[in-house]
């Protein structure tokens, strides 16, 4: 049965962890699974910029056997020229699985519905799950668990990385707290799915302004840009609204001892952060950028896997 990624709960927390094992093996023995030799094509579309996510899914692929197609929107038929639901059936013809990064999730939704190999979200203005399964698998590697931490984001709570932390880190049984500024707080139906997925995983969702009661006793310390890519105009007013959700040492200092700090990158160095803590003893955020890679295989195997049952 065909199976999409297009936010974190499109996996269950059961299949969360199953990935994540997944994950941690590939990482250990890189070439270990090939279910793309041929090589199988796996088409990469990105409407936005990127980094992380086009190196990780192009050498992930390749990894797997198969052959990445990267392709960018302004030199292809989608983006407003081709619907995404006719895009789907040109590319399943010739190509294993979809990863797209794009704006609407509408988009995402359409596109899968089109097709019967997998899509991926690569990153919408919702949310951004490939990177929540390299959060989640550093978060496991440094914390030895998930079960029962607390992690603490500050920043947009209205963001495509906050609103996966408030799911995938539910799933992942971890209270999650996110600080932000009225206006930017959580999309409440997000909120509430998450709420519903806490039931089952003993995770849970707390909202608030206050900053600094935010970061007592948390474990992992995490916060993203202010100016997410498509809200360039609102950047002035994002600087004013969110100035004073920044991740300090003097905040580090009142989360517990050993706490970690992630975030995604790219990062504005004192703007979100200050550079002594992105550079500092408690980051790991290479790790969790290297993890990309391996959390993206595991999922690439994983949803392969569906196709044959
Ligand atoms: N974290 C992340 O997705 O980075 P890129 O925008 O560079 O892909
Ligand atoms: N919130 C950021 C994440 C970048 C990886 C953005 O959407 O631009």
């Amino acid at each position: 049965m065909t199976r999409h990624f297009l936010r974190d709960d499109s996996i269950t927390p059961a299949e969360q962890a199953e990935i994540l094992d997944l994950a941690a093996e590939l990482k250990r023995d890189r070439w270990a699974q090939q279910p793309l030799a041929g090589p199988q094509t796996v088409a990469v579309i990105f409407d936005k910029s990127s980094t992380r996510t086009r190196v990780s899914f192009a050498v992930g692929i390749a990894d797997l056997g198969g052959s990445p197609l990267i392709i960018t929107t302004a030199s292809s038929q989608l983006g407003g020229k081709e619907t995404p639901a006719d895009t789907a059936r040109v590319l399943e013809r010739q190509v294993s699985a979809i990863v797209w990064r794009t704006y609407a999730q509408k988009g995402l939704e359409e596109m899968a519905e089109g097709t019967r190999v997998p899509v991926v979200n690569a990153l919408s203005d919702d949310f951004h799950p490939c990177q929540l399964l390299a959060d989640i698998l550093t978060i496991r590697e440094h914390k030895g668990a998930t079960q029962g931490l607390t992690m603490t984001f500050y920043g947009d709570g209205r963001s495509n990385m906050a609103h996966s932390y408030v799911l995938s880190g539910v799933m992942a049984g971890m209270h999650v707290r996110v600080a932000s500024p009225e206006g930017y707080q959580p999309r409440a139906d997000i909120v509430e799915d998450a709420r519903r997925i806490g039931e089952e995983t003993g995770g849970s969702v707390t909202i608030l302004t206050d900053v600094e009661a935010a970061a007592d006793g948390s474990d992992v310390m995490v916060t993203d840009t202010w100016v997410s890519m498509g809200k360039e105009e609102e950047k002035a007013q994002r600087l004013r609204d969110l100035g004073g959700y920044k991740v300090t040492t003097e905040l580090m200092a009142r989360a517990k001892d050993d706490a970690i700090f992630i975030h995604c990158l790219p990062a504005d160095r004192g703007y979100e952060v200050d550079s002594e803590v992105i550079d500092g003893p408690q980051s790991v955020i290479w790790d969790e950028a290297e993890n990309r890679l391996h959390a993206q295989k595991a999922l690439l195997v994983w949803l392969l896997r569906q196709q044959g049952e």
